[in-house]
């Protein structure tokens, strides 16, 4: 800092400057992307999203998609300009009311320049109007607009949003949604919360649900096409509402002996990680093709594949965990996945355990046993595998052995309290591999980095001392019954 002499000239052309509206010389562009290591360019920087309405239209012999998305966030610092991600076709974008320019940039940036600089920490509304053919559009040579032979399905991760929604797309920015979509009659129109209203005219029918708890993008889901809407309560009184496609064929009856258990797996879930987080409980089984299933909040998405082989009620217990780890407390940025993975893995174990299919203990027994030292299994670390390795198989199987040797560590008392504990501790937020750690720690009151670095960080298949209870190296475990099933759950087949 020095100090300047201003000659009385300067002093008034400085006032002058003052005069003019806030310009780009305190006001300056928000970051493309949010800081995420793993995927630099997601989400975006300046700005903090609390709510999304999306008002929608969607033709399925065309997949045309067009509405409004009316934005409310606030500022971070000061903006002269700020990126939404989207790749659909944008016709108008207002900031707090004024027509505002835009333009694209990069693989699913929309840059918008309000006509005025946006203060850092005040309001803003932000307004886009659009269209487009979702199934037409790509970004790094990908899409993940799914569509059937009677619509389309917006369900992937950690991509997703870009196809139907302009957003901060980042896990660690979460909102809650308004999302009404009206479709011609006789299609139907699946998204997150609870089903506010339906109403029809002129052929069209329109679907009103709401998402009134923080919810990140990705877990942001629209199916449309035709579908059975089933609605129940659990007995711990979470109101449940599933859709199965009209086009299941041989897979219907499996779809729904899987899905149908929701609400009893949710009660049984609470047991384990505290009361149900949200308004609404369920899943829908759409006619696509791909082989995986998505914790999407309160409306997991099951593929019919899930349930080729029969019914999976191991995998509705892996989605129906994510609500509580991964939805709830999300993570902070994606390199965090074991948050989300690791426990949703751990308790497909419980259910194992419960079921009496092969207890937890047995099933990180088979891991351990059933890959060598030299399996490049043991290269990826879980606490920070890698963007290319994020849903590696090690993630879900070391991850949850990581979790089983936690719980031979410090016992089945502080273990469970730890389970219940967390999602309370963030409720409604994100935290990171690190917080869980230093939480394990607070409850337990042992020291665990030693054992977390050993199971989440080093690539290296763990010695059999820092196994503790898991089997020997070398040894071999038998194939618990539920452990093929289990697997399925992962079943990734990339874009
Ligand atoms: N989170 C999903 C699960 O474990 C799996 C998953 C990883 C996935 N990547 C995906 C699902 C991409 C859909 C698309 O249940
Ligand atoms: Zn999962």
């Amino acid at each position: 800092m020095h100090r300047r002499i201003i000659a009385p000239g300067a002093l008034a052309a400085a006032s002058l400057l003052l005069a003019i509206p806030a310009s780009a010389a305190s006001h300056s562009p928000g970051a493309p992307g949010i800081g995420d290591p793993y995927h630099p360019n997601y989400g975006n920087g300046g700005y903090d999203v609390s709510h999304y309405d999306l008002r929608l239209q969607y033709q399925p012999k065309t997949d045309e998609l067009r509405g409004t998305a009316t934005i409310l966030a606030r500022t971070t610092q000061d903006l002269s300009s700020f990126d939404l991600d989207f790749l659909l076709d944008v016709s108008e974008v207002r900031v707090n009311g004024a027509k505002a320019s835009f333009a694209t940039s990069g693989q699913h940036e929309l840059v918008v320049t309000p006509k005025t600089p946006l203060d850092k920490g005040t309001p803003v509304t932000v307004v886009v109007r659009y269209s487009g053919v979702p199934s037409t559009k790509s970004a790094y040579g990908f899409s993940t607009w799914h569509r059937t032979p009677d619509g389309a399905v917006a369900a992937d991760e950690p991509e997703a949003a870009w196809w139907w929604f302009p957003s901060n797309d980042h896990p660690s920015d979460k909102a809650t949604y308004d999302v009404s979509v009206s479709v011609p009659d006789g299609t139907q129109a699946i998204s997150n919360g609870t089903l506010q209203s339906t109403s029809s005219k002129l052929g069209w029918t329109r679907y009103t649900w709401r998402q009134n708890k923080p919810q990140a993008t990705y877990l942001a889901t629209l199916a449309l096409g035709r579908f059975d809407i089933t609605t129940g309560t659990s007995d711990g009184g979470v109101p449940v509402i599933n859709a199965y496609s009209k086009d299941l064929g041989d897979n219907d009856g499996a779809a729904r002996a899987s899905v149908e258990r929701t609400g009893e797996l949710v009660d049984w879930l609470s047991g384990y990680f505290g009361p149900y987080p949200f308004a609404s409980a369920g899943g829908y089984v759409p006619n696509t093709t791909t082989g995986y299933a998505l914790e999407t909040q309160t409306r997991v998405y099951y593929s019919p594949k899930q349930f080729a082989n029969g019914s999976n009620p191991s995998v509705v217990v892996h989605e129906l965990a994510h609500q509580w780890y991964g939805d709830d407390v999300s993570l902070k940025r994606w390199k965090d996945i074991w948050i989300n993975e690791g426990f949703a893995r751990y308790a497909q174990w419980l259910w194992s355990e419960h079921e009496g299919e092969g207890t937890a203990q047995e099933l990180a027994d088979y891991v351990y046993a059933s890959h060598p030292a030299d399996d490049a299994f043991w290269t990826v670390a879980p606490g920070d595998p890698g963007a290319d390795n994020q849903f590696d198989a090690a993630v879900y199987d070391r991850g949850a052995a990581a979790i089983q040797a936690l719980r031979n560590a410090i016992g089945d008392d502080a273990f469970f309290r730890i389970l219940k504990g967390w999602p309370q501790r963030h409720a409604y937020s994100n935290a990171s591999v690190a917080d869980f750690v230093k939480y394990a720690e607070q409850v337990s009151g042992k020291p665990l980095s030693a054992l977390f670095d050993t199971w989440l960080f080093e690539p290296a298949k763990p010695a059999a001392s820092s196994a503790r209870a898991l089997v020997k190296a070398g040894a071999t475990a038998a194939q618990p019954k539920s452990w093929k099933k289990i697997e399925a759950t992962n079943d990734v087949h990339g874009h």
